[in-house]
């Protein structure tokens, strides 16, 4: 795949390779790290406009990004336009240039309060948040699934709405909500996405080697790719994708993730946070059951350091 700069409203990003949104993923560790492998843009995790304008602490924790910010976009999702405005004008999102709202969130919780997905039920109201988050004066991105269920496609629909409504790229994660995150995905929906506007389109789903990032490409003429799990399981995939050189042993990259966590949140928590990496990656890899164990059950960060430091 063609790796190159990309203009996003009046902004330009580094490349077109992407970090999805991963909520209990994305913080800002995982974030820097895969900006040093070369990732073009970042996203925090969906965070909730109503919980933000209500001042929630931990809301404001996912935000952070530190002189990352630059390459990174906040996610917010809600139903409600004017929070959601209110959000994109808020102190909270003042440094960030780019701000995505979340139209593909599949989870109960979000559904059954017409957020995320929800909102491909409804374009009318899906526009509306559009041009009200668009009034902001922030750069508004939509990350969008293909829709509800089998045989679905709303994506052309909402790629042309959004366009329309002033959005600057869309990302379409080709899925419908009852795939979750299993499937193939829908590659043409994708390339008619892509076919029917002239705004980037980003697609996402099911890119886990570098095979599946030209695959997706060919088969949608996409403006670039959105990593999720495949990141995550293959920290290196980005940098092999955007040709960044890199000097760095898994061994020192998980060292690096667990220092930054280390640095950001009481060490306890660190230690969870990163526990929930560990099966990613360890995956296939052999002669490592103990080691990988024994990192599930470790309490804080220096025992993890100690145990990679000695064991791998
Ligand atoms: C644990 C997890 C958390 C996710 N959280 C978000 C989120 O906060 N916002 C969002 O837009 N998508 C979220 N997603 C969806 C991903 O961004 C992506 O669209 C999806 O995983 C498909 O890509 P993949 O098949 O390459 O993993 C999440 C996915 C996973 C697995």
């Amino acid at each position: 795949m063609e790796v190159c700069t990309l203009a996003v409203g009046n902004t330009q990003v580094k490349n077109n390779v992407f970090l999805a949104p991963m909520a209990g993923y994305t913080d800002y560790s995982l974030r820097k790290l895969q900006l040093e492998m070369g990732a073009g843009l970042t996203f925090t995790e969906l965070v909730s406009a109503k919980g933000l304008m209500y001042g929630g602490a931990g809301s404001k924790e996912l935000l952070y990004s530190g002189e990352e910010i630059k390459d990174t976009a906040a996610q917010i999702f809600g139903a409600d336009a004017f929070f959601l405005r209110a959000a994109c004008e808020s102190e909270y999102l003042k440094d960030f240039k780019i701000v995505d709202i979340n139209m593909g969130c599949p989870v109960p919780k979000v559904f059954k309060n017409g957020e995320g997905s929800a909102l491909l039920t409804d374009i009318k109201k899906a526009e509306n948040i559009i041009k009200e988050c668009v009034k902001s004066g922030k750069i508004i991105t939509v990350k969008i699934r293909t829709g509800q269920k089998k045989g679905d496609d709303v994506a052309t629909d909402f790629a042309m709405m959004s366009e329309n409504a002033g959005a600057s790229l869309i990302t379409v994660h080709g899925r419908v909500r009852e795939d979750y995150y299993s499937g193939e995905p829908d590659f043409n929906a994708i390339e008619r996405a892509k076919r029917a506007v002239k705004i980037p389109v980003i697609a996402n789903g099911g890119i886990f080697t570098e095979e599946d990032a030209i695959n997706m490409i060919e088969r949608t003429g996409a403006d670039g790719v959105m990593l999720a799990r495949g990141a995550i399981a293959n920290p290196f995939l980005v940098s092999k994708l955007t040709k960044t050189p890199i000097n760095i042993t898994l061994k020192d990259y998980m060292l690096k993730h667990i220092k930054l966590f280390s640095k950001r949140v009481e060490d306890k928590r660190a230690a969870m946070e990163f526990r929930k990496f560990v099966p990613y990656y360890f995956k296939g890899m052999t002669g490592v059951k103990e080691l990988k164990l024994a990192l599930l059950k470790a309490e804080n960060t220096a025992e993890i350091i100690e145990l990679l430091s000695k064991n791998l």
